[in-house]
């Protein structure tokens, strides 16, 4: 767990194709206009809606940004006759990450954990890395799976988190005996408690949603977690 911390901004289906490109633009130019940060010990990613996929990788390479990009879902299947969805193979052109099982589609799109399987089954087959949602640690992860995102429901959205402290107790029940799998926190996590979450090394990062629309937040949250 003294590994890079991961700060993934989670953009749900907020923006338009002119708040992509401001937000691009104004996190270029907080990041240039900070040299002494270093952003060695962190992993900062983005994941847009899929549209705005080949318009932010465009962005992080004019600009030439420490992002890299992640997708909110994935096709269960591979790329075929499975109309609206998008697959694995088309995303790995684009993005290193995905989020598999976030509560929002496990609610309002009854995503079963055989869906969900499917879906991280798919991610390994074309080597993108699975952030696999869960809302406590009852919720079945795959074998597969290194790195886990613990988001209690009644914090996302809200403004209410847990604590680090008991963050990194749930992290620990999670891990369980597999030292080595990746637990982040999500659920209104911001530029004022991000570094709650990030001391004590029981957490291996962060997933906000609200706070990373803003590019001058989630810049902040980078600033307060470099210091770390
Ligand atoms: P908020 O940070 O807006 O609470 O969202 C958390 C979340 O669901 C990230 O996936």
């Amino acid at each position: 767990m003294n590994g890079k911390k991961y700060i993934i901004g989670n953009w749900k289906s907020n923006k338009i194709l002119s708040d992509v490109r401001s937000w691009f633009t104004k996190f270029n130019s907080l990041y240039k206009s900070d040299n002494k940060i270093s952003l060695d010990n962190l992993e900062i990613v983005i994941c847009p809606p899929f549209i705005y996929l080949p318009e932010a990788d465009n962005l992080i390479k004019k600009f030439n940004l420490p992002i890299s990009l992640g997708v909110q879902d994935i096709s269960p299947f591979p790329q075929g006759a499975y109309t609206g969805e998008v697959g694995a193979s088309q995303i790995a052109d684009f993005a290193k990450f995905v989020l598999v099982g976030h509560s929002e589609r496990r609610s309002n799109f009854g995503e079963t954990d055989k869906l969900l399987f499917a879906k991280v089954d798919q991610a390994d087959k074309n080597g993108l890395q699975v952030v696999y949602c869960v809302a406590d640690n009852q919720t079945l992860i795959p074998q597969s799976v290194t790195m886990v995102a613990y988001e209690p429901v009644w914090a996302i959205g809200t403004g209410k988190t847990e604590s680090g402290e008991n963050a990194g107790k749930v992290a620990d029940s999670i891990r369980g005996n597999l030292k080595t799998l990746k637990i982040i926190y999500g659920g209104s996590v911001n530029s004022k408690n991000i570094t709650d979450f990030l001391t004590g090394n029981r957490l291996d990062g962060v997933l906000p949603g609200g706070a990373s629309l803003d590019a001058g937040s989630f810049w902040e949250m980078i600033v307060n977690a470099s210091r770390i």
